[in-house]
């Protein structure tokens, strides 16, 4: 996996760059739709590449360990041929799906034992089970298997929770090294930074990292409850310290505004479920603010969902007052259009971004563009 940075920004810390997989290339900052399960909830393939313009996605081992099993993982010849996708994948390493969704968990030096959320059945999680899973997934990178912390949590904890999760990255190193690609493909590996929200400990724990010498880095254990200011100086000072070559993910965030924010303090990569779990529930994001498609105001708006030169066909075909009456009328077709709807809105978004970037206009363009993705309509 090669990575190439065009541009870092010179009144802010963004960049522009190009991350090179045997799947395509992805451009950066880049936004990752979460496709847990081996589905983007709600949108095909087909809407994904045409209109959401995705150029990577996210799978969960948690979920696909689970269901279907490697088994049937395997026998399909791994993720991207069963789901029918070509473009890259990552999959999470499953430590914080464990943490977050299954029951009776306990954490020991070899790994964490849980109960299924859905069967109750007892597993055990390793370096090397999650990184053999991972294996058999196929994706184009893996994620290592970590411990994040509960938000607050003591320094102590923190710290303890940092150096376990700092000796699984070294067995996640030893585990890629001593076992191969399943399909042909190559998969790197993104170690992960954890250290609570201790600002010596992320120093500490991005040095480590930093050493592991992996093709990519991610920034772990944020937005997990801490204070909005929390999570931009810990990005912020993560991104000072890891390596400027590689590639940085920040996990799980955010809304446009955090996204944004993050991609001045020099993050290239997100992933988050808030723009298909809200379209869900009828939450829509525009550049002029966020809509609650469900609420009465918009039953005789035919305006477009959105009207921009950017935006899914789909969003640009059908009217505000269309998307309410399927709400309404509970249809699946309106969770379908204002997920794809919000998933193209935040890759436009991250595209738009990368623009400015490259021409030299982003610090000016965020600030114009910040008030109307934070205000409710
Ligand atoms: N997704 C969001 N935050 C995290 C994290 O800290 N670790 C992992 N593995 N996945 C995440």
């Amino acid at each position: 996996m090669k990575f190439t940075l065009h541009q870092t920004d010179t009144s802010t810390a963004a960049r522009a760059g190009t991350l090179t997989t045997d799947h395509g290339e992805i451009p950066t900052p880049i936004f990752m739709p979460v496709g847990t399960i081996g589905t983007v909830k709600g949108v095909h393939q087909s809407e994904l590449k045409e209109q959401v313009k995705a150029k990577i996605i996210l799978g969960n081992t948690y979920h696909l360990y689970l269901r279907p099993g490697m088994e049937t993982m395997e026998a399909a010849g791994g993720l991207h041929q069963f789901m029918n996708w070509s473009g890259p994948i990552l999959t999470d390493s499953g430590g914080y799906q464990v943490f977050s969704l299954a029951h009776r968990r306990k954490i020991k030096e070899e790994g964490v034992t849980f109960a299924s959320h859905i069967d109750g059945s007892k597993h055990l999680f390793s370096p090397e089970s999650s990184l053999g899973i991972q294996r058999s997934i196929g994706a184009d990178i893996v994620m290592a298997f970590d411990e994040c912390p509960p938000y607050p949590s003591e320094r102590k904890y923190a710290e303890n929770s940092m150096h376990l999760t700092h000796r699984w990255l070294e067995r996640c190193v030893a585990f890629m090294k001593e076992s191969q690609p399943k399909y042909g493909h190559s998969q790197a590996l993104f170690p992960i930074v954890q250290g609570s929200s201790y600002d010596d400990l992320r120093r500490q724990s991005c040095e480590f990292i930093a050493s592991q010498d992996q093709p990519g880095n991610a920034i772990g254990g944020l937005s997990v409850g801490e204070p909005i200011e929390d999570m931009y100086r810990i990005a912020a000072l993560c991104c000072e310290v890891l390596p400027k070559d590689k590639p940085r993910y920040l996990m799980g965030v955010g809304t446009p505004a955090n996204i944004l924010e993050c991609i001045s303090r020099g993050v290239d990569m997100f992933d988050c479920v808030l723009p298909s779990r809200n379209a869900r529930h009828g939450v829509i994001y525009t550049r002029q603010g966020i809509i609650n498609i469900k609420n009465a105001r918009w039953r005789n708006d035919f305006s477009a969902i959105d009207d921009s030169a950017t935006a899914a066909p789909t969003s640009q075909a059908h009217t505000k007052a269309y998307l309410h009456h399927l709400f309404r009328v509970n249809e699946l077709l309106g969770p379908q259009i204002a997920t794809l709807h919000n998933l193209a809105f935040y890759l436009a978004l991250v595209t738009e971004a990368r623009e400015r970037i490259l021409d030299g206009s982003f610090s000016s363009w965020k600030e114009g563009a910040m008030a109307g993705l934070e205000r409710k309509l």
